[in-house]
Parts: structure tokens; C-alpha cells; sequence
């Protein structure tokens, strides 16, 4: 590796005549540069004045065959430092401000003389050798500049808010010197030492105090003053033969209004509190802009009336209640005709809980509301919904399965793969509980026909994959003969797709009657996988995984076989009466596509809207999923054709 020099380099360094400092100037000295070694010669207190400690310094370099000047100038008048400099060296390249005074008291006990004259010791020294310096740094286009803070300053410690006030507002003047320094390859940061000195000696156990050499510093400084070096606004922080970069970070905070007309009340900063202060996935602002934008997208947010949590990500908040969770174990054929069922039934039942897939609802709730209709808007792709089928399913608990609360919940298209025939959209899905913790993970790939050609990658890495079914045997098999209801019952938790209700949508679709939901299948399918092999615990559920296949009918019978690895359960589904597999675990190519395209002779579609919510839409105000869900837009015929009023209004519609 190569050696880090500094010769030619003029190096300042304020406080030099004893522990860390000095340890800087010998440091310095020995790697060729020319140092001058500023101290006062004042005690720990910072009282008297000698020449004696400079002068000591500068001998030894000089005895070490080294090239250094004593200065006893006081930091608040740091140009006279700076002048010794450039009156002995012609230049300056490096300022450490190194100088500084302790003089403990409990806070009430501060006298103004206390205050001031730690300020000026350590925040107007500072400022002064730095404003001096910084104008050569300019005119040269070179600087290296080291402001010394403190852990005091970082985190506070008794006894020292005067020093801790100075310490901190360090911080703040290297951070601005930092951004205006940049453009004339200037830069400042901040060194929080923990190191022996006659500054900490009565406040650290001795044992400790051994091993916190300022030898185990200095290079940590020498290196951020190297002209090698990029960093520039950091707090680096280093002791004992450490050392670590330090800086603040915020939370992704909360909304305390979720549209223009909302007040801000106590009562809503309280209740958000615990979000407020949430620091998981707490981020680190580079400038006060990016802070700022922050707050911008968060205003944009409210303006939508969106509750978002804040960032551009596609957010929605799906709120449920144990009545949602109930119905959907109805839905998925839970029965009291078996006893164990009672759990998923019953709220007051002692082990009331929901079924692992119930969690897919949020999901598809949330695709349904995402301003981007996450599956269908696929940048530079127009991609209509009656087109999309939904070929796979990923399913993965991470966190509590609360029987009711409020998710949020992040809809991100995360690969688009060009399979020739059609485009496979990989959609993520993340929901977060109210504390902010990724409770569920949903990732739908779903298979938009005739979207394909595009030049896209035919393989990505994003798609969670399938298992091969073992060879053997199924392990176990269990049945569920469907209701002819059943996914009338099923499709109230919030698949409203008229394609699983309605003969007519069903018949333009090529079906000879509605079609049961994948999902629904899905859900019976795990419900009899918990049967066999967890009693019916679905605290035991981890993660799922599944390929549709072919639709099923309602009133048919649902098979699962099952295969035991371990404690994976590997399991396919067909339909009894016709032995024809609706869920797999085979390659895609094994699998057929049903091409769900309504026949183009015939109509059609009748839309119901108030003249306010039609011109809503027609502005883009109102998005035309959003309003069937809600109730504003009616839709008989075929639903899916509806889709395209969104386009159309778009580019046709002139207002
Ligand atoms: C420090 O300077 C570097 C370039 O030397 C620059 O990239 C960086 O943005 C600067 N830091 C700040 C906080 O301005
Ligand atoms: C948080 O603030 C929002 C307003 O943005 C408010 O509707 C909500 O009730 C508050 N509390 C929680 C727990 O979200
Ligand atoms: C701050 O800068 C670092 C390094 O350039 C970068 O990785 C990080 O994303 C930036 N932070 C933000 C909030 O932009
Ligand atoms: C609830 O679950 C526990 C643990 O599995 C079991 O011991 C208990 O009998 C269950 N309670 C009821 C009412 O089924
Ligand atoms: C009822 O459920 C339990 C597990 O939850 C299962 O072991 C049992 O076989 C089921 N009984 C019937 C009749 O399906």
C-alpha cells in the first residue's frame, strides 16, 4: 500500500503543545509536512500563558529531522495563527482547530464568563482560523480543514452544556464550511476523539484512559486531511483504535393530515406518535433540500388525500376488522362442521385468529386502489386489465397476524419479463403494520397476453420460483367439494371482479359459467395443507408459493395432495370431477394460458356515473377503479371493458 504523505503540505494545528493535539503535529511533521504548532500554553482551565509547550513540540520535530514554527497566538484571534503560516511556509493546506477548555458546572450554575469563554475558545476559535483560512483555501482551490467536537456536543453529558452547546455548534459550522467549501475542493469534518488528554484524565477510569492514546487517533485525522481523501461534511468519531462515522438520521415520520382540509390537533400528533418516532428505516439527509423535499412529497400526499406514509412509493392504508377476517374464512370454506374451524369464526373464541391467505386481501385491495393500478401501468406499455391473468402467487408472513388493524401497504412493480406471448409482470406487495414493522409480504405475477415482443429480458431475478412436486406418491390428500356460492361468498372479501359472478361477463370470457377465484382455490387449498399437517394452526404458517393453472367451477371438488419435506409442504391441486390440475407446482411452459379476451361483436358496456364524479374521472381526479369500488361508477355488461375509459377520456375527451 502506499505511503500517505504530506510533503509540501503546510499544516496549522491549533492546541498543539500537549495530548491530541501534538500527537497530530508529530504525526504530520514525520509524514513531511511543515507544521506550525499553535498553543497558548494555558492550563486545562485555560488560564496563564507560556511559551513553553509549543516551544517543546517544535524542538521535538526539529530533533526527528522534521520542519515546524511555534505560534502562542489565542484561537480567538486565529489570523494571527494563520499569518505565522504564511509569514514561515509562504502557504497553508490543513487547519486542525484543535484548542479548546473545559470548565465543568451543572447548568444552573453556568456563570456568563463560563459561557462566553468557552464559546470563544471553541466556537469562535474556531470560526476565526477557519474564516482566514478558508479564504487561501479558495484562492488556491486546495483545503483540508478538522473541526474537534465531542461526544458532549453529540449526546450530551452532565456538567457540560456550555462546552456541549460549543461542541455541537461545530457541527453546524463544519456542515455549511463543508457545502461551501465543495466546489474549491475544500473540505471540513468533524473528529469526536475519546482520547487521554489532560482534558478527559479526571473523568475516565484509569484503565480505560490507558488505552485511549491519542496515537490511536492522529491518522485518523492525518487521513481525512490527506489530499487522497473524499470525505467532506462527515463527524467521524474515534477512540481506543476505532473509529466511525456518525450522523443524524430521521424517521419516515406521519401524516397529521390526510387531506388540505384536515387540521393539525394534538390529539393526532399523540396518536401518531409512536410513528413519529418510529427510527426503523430512518433515513440520513445529505443537504437540508433533500430534507425539504421530503416534506414536499409528504404535502403532495395530502393534496392527493392519499394517506401515504410520506415517500413516492405507491402507498395505500387498507384498514380491516375481525368481520373481514371471518368472512373470508367463510369464504375459503371454513366450517363449524368441523370444530377446530371455530377459531377462524368466532372473535370471542380464545384462539381467534385469521387464516395465513386471508392476508392476499390487502394486497389485491391495494392494487385496486394504487393511483398506478399496479399491474396494468407498465411504463411505456398499454396494458388493459381483461387482458391480465393472474399466473402466480407468493405469499410470506414476517411479523404478528393481528386479527384486525390497519396495513400499509406498498405496490411496487418490480420486473416486467417479455415471455414472447405476453409480458409477465412481477408485482411486490408490503404491508406494514402501524408501527411500522413489514408484516406481510405479498408478490403477484400475473400474465398480460399479448404484451409480450417487447425486447425485454425473458428471465429476471426478482420472481420468487415454484418447487418441483416430488415424484413420489402424494404424502397425504385431502378434499373440499366447493359451494355452488362459493365464490359469491368469496368475492366480498374484496375480488369483485364480475368475471366470478356474472354469466353474461363469464360467457363473453369463454367460460360456461363464473369462475371461482384462483385465490379462493388458493385459500381452500391452505386451509386443508394446515388441516392435515399443522391442526389448524396457522401461527405454524410461514410462506407459500403457487402457479394457476386452470380455473375451477364452483361446486366442484377440490383435491390437495400433499407431500412432507421437512417442514415444507409441497402440494397440487385439481378438481376431482374432471382430474384436471387448477394449482401446481410445474414449469410455466407445462402450464396453459386461458386467453380471458371478451369476443369483439358484441357490446358491451353501460356506465352509471354523476356528471361531478364523469368530469372527476375525465380530469384525473378520480380513478375509475377506485370509483366502482367505492360505489360512484355502476357497470353493467362488461366491467373490464370500463377499464379503457381511463385512456380514452385521456386522449379523446375534449372538455
Ligand atoms: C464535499 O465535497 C464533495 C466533493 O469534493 C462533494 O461531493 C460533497 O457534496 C461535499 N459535501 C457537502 C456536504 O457539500
Ligand atoms: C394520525 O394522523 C392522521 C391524520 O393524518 C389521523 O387520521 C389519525 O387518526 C392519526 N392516528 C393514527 C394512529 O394514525
Ligand atoms: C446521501 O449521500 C449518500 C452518498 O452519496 C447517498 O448514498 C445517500 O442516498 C444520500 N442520501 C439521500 C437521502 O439522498
Ligand atoms: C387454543 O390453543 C391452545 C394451544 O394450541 C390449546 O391448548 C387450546 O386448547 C386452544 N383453545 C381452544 C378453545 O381450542
Ligand atoms: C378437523 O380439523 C382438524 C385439524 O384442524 C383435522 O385434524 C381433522 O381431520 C378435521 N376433521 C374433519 C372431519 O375434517
Amino acid at each position: 500500500m502506499k505511503e500517505l504523505r504530506f510533503d509540501g503540505r503546510v499544516v496549522v494545528i491549533t492546541g498543539a503543545g500537549a495530548g491530541l493535539g501534538k500527537t497530530y503535529a508529530l504525526l504530520f511533521a514525520s509524514k513531511g509536512a511543515k507544521v506550525v504548532v499553535n498553543d497558548l500554553g494555558g492550563g486545562r482551565h485555560g488560564e496563564g500563558k507560556s511559551s513553553k509547550a509549543a516551544d517543546d513540540v517544535v524542538a521535538e520535530i526539529k530533533r526527528n529531522g522534521g520542519i515546524a514554527v511555534a505560534d502562542y497566538n489565542s484561537v480567538v484571534e486565529g489570523e494571527k495563527i494563520i499569518k505565522t503560516a504564511l509569514d514561515n511556509f509562504g502557504r497553508i493546506d490543513v487547519l486542525v482547530n484543535n484548542a479548546g477548555i473545559l470548565r465543568d458546572k451543572s447548568f444552573p450554575r453556568i456563570s456568563n464568563l463560563d459561557w462566553d469563554l468557552i464559546q470563544d475558545v471553541h466556537l469562535k476559535g474556531s470560526f476565526k482560523t477557519t474564516q482566514t483560512a478558508f479564504t487561501l483555501f479558495k484562492k488556491q482551490g486546495y483545503g483540508r480543514i478538522i473541526m474537534t467536537t465531542s461526544t458532549s456536543g453529540l449526546y450530551g453529558n452532565f456538567g457540560q452544556a456550555n462546552y456541549s452547546a460549543a461542541k455541537l455548534g461545530l457541527v453546524g459550522l463544519s456542515n455549511t464550511i463543508a457545502i461551501e467549501g465543495a466546489k474549491y475542493n475544500i473540505h471540513c469534518n468533524c473528529i469526536t476523539p475519546t482520547a487521554a488528554s489532560r482534558l478527559t484524565e479526571d473523568i475516565i477510569p484509569p484503565d480505560i484512559f490507558n488505552e485511549l492514546k491519542p496515537e490511536f487517533i492522529a491518522p485518523v485525522v492525518a487521513y481525512l486531511c490527506h489530499e487522497s481523501c473524499e470525505e467532506n461534511g462527515s463527524i467521524i468519531e474515534s477512540g481506543a483504535g476505532w473509529a466511525g462515522k456518525c450522523h443524524l438520521i430521521r424517521s419516515n415520520g406521519a401524516l397529521l393530515r390526510s387531506n388540505m382540509a384536515d387540521a393539525v390537533t394534538i390529539e393526532k400528533v399523540q396518536e401518531n406518535w409512536s410513528k413519529i418516532t418510529n427510527m426503523e428505516n430512518a433515513q440520513h439527509f445529505n443537504k437540508s433540500s433533500e430534507a425539504t423535499m421530503f416534506l414536499v412529497s409528504a404535502l403532495e400526499s395530502i393534496r392527493e388525500g392519499t394517506k401515504t406514509s410520506s415517500n413516492n412509493d405507491d402507498v395505500n392504508i387498507v384498514d380491516y376488522t375481525e368481520k373481514d377476517v371471518i368472512l373470508y374464512a367463510l369464504g375459503v370454506g371454513a366450517s363449524l362442521a368441523n370444530e377446530s374451524d371455530l377459531q377462524f369464526l368466532y372473535e370471542n373464541h380464545e384462539n381467534f385468529s385469521a387464516l395465513p391467505t386471508y392476508f392476499v386481501c390487502p394486497a389485491l385491495t391495494a392494487i385496486y386502489m394504487s393511483r398506478n393500478s399496479g399491474i396494468t401501468n407498465i411504463p411505456g406499455k398499454e396494458i388493459s386489465l381483461e387482458k391480465v391473468l393472474h399466473g402466480e402467487q407468493y405469499l410470506e408472513i414476517l411479523g404478528s397476524m393481528k386479527t384486525s388493524g390497519r396495513l400499509t401497504t406498498k405496490v411496487e412493480v418490480v420486473e416486467v419479463l417479455d415471455k414472447g406471448s405476453g409480458a409477465l409482470i412481477v408485482t411486490n406487495v408490503d404491508s406494514y403494520d402501524e408501527e411500522g414493522n413489514l408484516v406481510v409480504r405479498n408478490q403477484l405475477a400475473t400474465f398480460a397476453i399479448g404484451a409480450g415482443n417487447f425486447g425485454g429480458p425473458r428471465i429476471g431475478s426478482k420472481l420468487v420460483s415454484c418447487v418441483t412436486k416430488p415424484t413420489r406418491s402424494p404424502d397425504m390428500a385431502l378434499s373440499y367439494k366447493t359451494a355452488v356460492d362459493q365464490a359469491a361468498l368469496y368475492r366480498l372479501s374484496g375480488d369483485f371482479n364480475p368475471l366470478h359472478i356474472d354469466p353474461n361477463l363469464a360467457a363473453l370470457g369463454g367460460f360456461e359459467k363464473p369462475i371461482l377465484h384462483g385465490l379462493c382455490s388458493l385459500g381452500i387449498s391452505v386451509r386443508l395443507v394446515l388441516m392435515a399437517y399443522a391442526g389448524s394452526d396457522a401461527s405454524l404458517f410461514k410462506a407459500l408459493k403457487a402457479r394457476f393453472v386452470k380455473p375451477v367451477l364452483p361446486g366442484q371438488t377440490l383435491t390437495v395432495n400433499m407431500w412432507r419435506d421437512g417442514n415444507r409442504i409441497l402440494f397440487e391441486t385439481f378438481v376431482a370431477e374432471t382430474n384436471v390440475i387448477v394449482i401446481s407446482a410445474m414449469d410455466l411452459k407445462s402450464a396453459t394460458v386461458h386467453e380471458g379476451a371478451p369476443k369483439d361483436t358484441k357490446p358491451q358496456t353501460t356506465l352509471t356515473i354523476s356528471d361531478a364524479d364523469f368530469i372527476d374521472l375525465a380530469t384525473g381526479k378520480l380513478n375509475a377503479q377506485t370509483a366502482f369500488m367505492k360505489g360512484k361508477l355502476k357497470v353493467a355488461g362488461n366491467i373490464m371493458l370500463a377499464q379503457k375509459l381511463g385512456p380514452l377520456l385521456k386522449s379523446e375527451a375534449k372538455l
